[in-house]
């Protein structure tokens, strides 16, 4: 049965650009204006799966926000999205800021300025929350360490854990990315993700063998227009396409991507069929500036069941 889905981890507030072309080292490029959108990989991925959510589930977001109106903004944000912030922590930071660059071709180049996101306390959350918890989402926006206290402290529950290796980390301690990859059920990465990861594992934690195989994780490695992969313990490599759309601003869309998986295995669906609507819905984010504003709907999701149903 579903039960909460909590997402731990980033909130932002979004400063956008159009660029031709994103500025290289030492250069200046001019844009026209900007715009200003509520984001955070883990604020993307609770809201995504808010408006995705098959059955009434609730959406709990953990993550910290400072006390300013890019905070106070983003709390309203979640409220109007129906997203549970009961477990926000307000720190002593400012609230999370990301700077982005959308080129001609919709790709773009973000800098994010963490803020309060590195105040988080994995520590503060309520245990009784815990308890509900069907299915659980990390990135890699706050500390890992925090990360990791929070998975094992979900270690005693019947939790799914998401961990999301985004954004891709060289500078991390093996050790403790290797015990965090012990402690989670699924692993989702983009290609350039999957190779920082690989490269920052202890050998002891994976030699030749692949991830899953070693550490048992179901690893979900997304493509892109490619589509995304699925390499799971025991099984051969599937595969299924992504939907063909006009691409505008690809920010957010794995985040997209993640936030529907969370509700499609939150709702016990099969991986197979979770993998295929969330892909569907990733596709469609890309098609307005702004790495919420695309986010499907249940609706517009329902409607394209006959490419994801089972
Ligand atoms: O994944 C997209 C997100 O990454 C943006 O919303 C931005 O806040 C950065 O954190
Ligand atoms: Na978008």
């Amino acid at each position: 049965a579903s039960g909460m889905i909590l997402i731990f981890g980033s909130i932002n507030v979004d400063l956008v650009a159009r660029v031709d072309q994103i500025a290289r080292p030492g250069e200046t490029v001019l844009s026209p204006g900007y715009e200003v959108f509520y984001g955070g990989k883990g604020a993307n991925q609770a809201v995504a799966a808010a408006r995705s959510a098959p059955s009434g589930t609730s959406v709990s977001m953990c993550g910290a926000v400072g006390k300013d109106t890019f905070g106070d903004g983003c709390r309203a944000n979640f409220a109007t999205e129906g997203v549970d912030a009961s477990l926000l922590q307000v720190v002593d930071a400012p609230t999370g800021c990301a700077f982005i660059s959308v080129d001609a071709r919709g790709e773009n180049a973000i800098t994010v300025a963490s803020g309060a996101n590195y105040a988080l306390d994995a520590g503060k959350v309520d245990p009784k929350a815990l308890n509900d918890v069907r299915v659980a989402v990390l990135q890699m926006e706050v500390p890992l360490v925090e990360n990791l206290r929070i998975a094992r402290r979900l270690r005693s529950t019947e939790a799914i854990v998401i961990l999301n290796f985004a954004p891709a980390r060289a500078d991390l301690p093996g050790d403790e990315l290797g015990e965090l990859l012990g402690l989670i059920d699924y692993l989702v990465v983009n290609e350039h993700e999957a190779s920082t990861l690989h490269d920052a594992l202890p050998r002891s934690h994976v030699d030749d063998s692949t991830l899953a195989e070693h550490l048992r994780v179901s690893v979900i490695v997304t493509l892109g227009a490619k589509g995304v992969e699925l390499h799971a313990p025991e099984q051969e490599v599937w595969r299924c396409d992504a939907g063909s759309v006009e691409v505008i601003d690809t920010t957010g869309a794995g985040d997209t991507f993640v936030g529907i998986l969370a509700s499609g295995l939150d709702a016990d669906w099969p991986i197979r069929a979770s993998i295929k609507r969330a892909a569907v819905g990733a596709s469609l984010s890309c098609t307005k500036l702004g790495a919420q504003a695309a986010m499907p709907l249940l609706v517009d999701l329902n409607e394209t069941s006959d490419v994801w149903a089972v």
